[in-house]
């Protein structure tokens, strides 16, 4: 479903990873990225843009089978139960959790905010007081983002930045992926507290991405609504 027609080598590249990318349901479990390959896709998230640069996301990359098999029972959009497969918890080469900071480090003022400003980003004292009052106004007043759940929701929506970015880096490398939000979220965070030690008042689970290479092609065509069903220029 190519209906933009490139006119360079890059629009062309990109086109074609945009097109040929799908959420893959099962990956060849033989197959695995190369270690120089998953380094670029993490840089792709590490290097990934934040609201006020803080980069509210922590990532775990989860290659232990047995750790895989933990998340099994309650991710119906990762153990392949529809399609009797193992899944992409079961193929995947690669199985990646972002997990998002909740209010204790991203509510305005935090100590986290504080040392990331200071050591990360090396902002002059004066910077980082502006950018303290900006963003207790922007969480207070102009998106009025408050209490541990919507803090911890507007952390995932710069996680699934990462997310984008991770997907879209592999699919210029020829490597196949699935977003997967197909998981019980309590149950999730009860396994991240007690297998992988995270502890749930400092993040919580966002969102999950499989990577690999696809076993078969996908069943369907790709489909999407037409650019004008879609965009409105003024
Ligand atoms: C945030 C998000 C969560 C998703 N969760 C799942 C999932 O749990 N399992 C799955 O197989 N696909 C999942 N998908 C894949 C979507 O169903 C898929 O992207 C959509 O149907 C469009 O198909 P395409 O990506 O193959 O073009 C998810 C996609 C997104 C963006």
């Amino acid at each position: 479903m190519q209906d933009t027609k490139p006119t360079n080598d890059v629009q062309a590249q990109i086109l074609e990873a945009f097109n040929s990318r799908h959420a893959t349901k099962v990956f060849d479990p033989t197959r695995k990225i190369s270690d120089d390959e998953f380094n670029t896709i993490l840089e792709a998230a590490r290097l990934s843009p934040s609201s006020f640069g803080f980069e509210p996301w922590q990532i775990l990359v989860v290659q232990s089978p047995e750790k895989r098999e933990l998340f099994r029972e309650f991710s119906w959009g990762a153990n392949g139960a529809f399609n009797g497969t193992a899944g992409q918890l079961g193929t995947a080469s690669h199985f990646v959790i972002f997990l998002a900071h909740t209010d204790a480090t991203m509510k305005h003022n935090s100590e986290y905010q504080q040392q990331h400003m200071r050591e990360v980003k090396q902002l002059p004292e004066e910077v980082i007081g502006f950018i303290n009052q900006a963003f207790q106004k922007f969480q207070e007043h102009d998106f009025k983002i408050e209490g541990t759940q919507q803090i911890t929701e507007w952390s995932a929506r710069q996680a699934y930045i990462a997310l984008g970015n991770v997907m879209t880096a592999a699919a210029l490398l020829g490597i196949d992926s699935c977003p997967i939000e197909g998981f019980e979220m309590d149950k999730t965070i009860d396994v991240l507290e007690e297998h992988f030690g995270v502890d749930p008042t400092i993040y919580k689970p966002a969102v999950m991405v499989a990577l690999g290479y696809r076993q078969d092609e996908p069943p369907f065509a790709k489909t999407r609504r037409e650019m004008d069903q879609i965009v409105s220029w003024f």
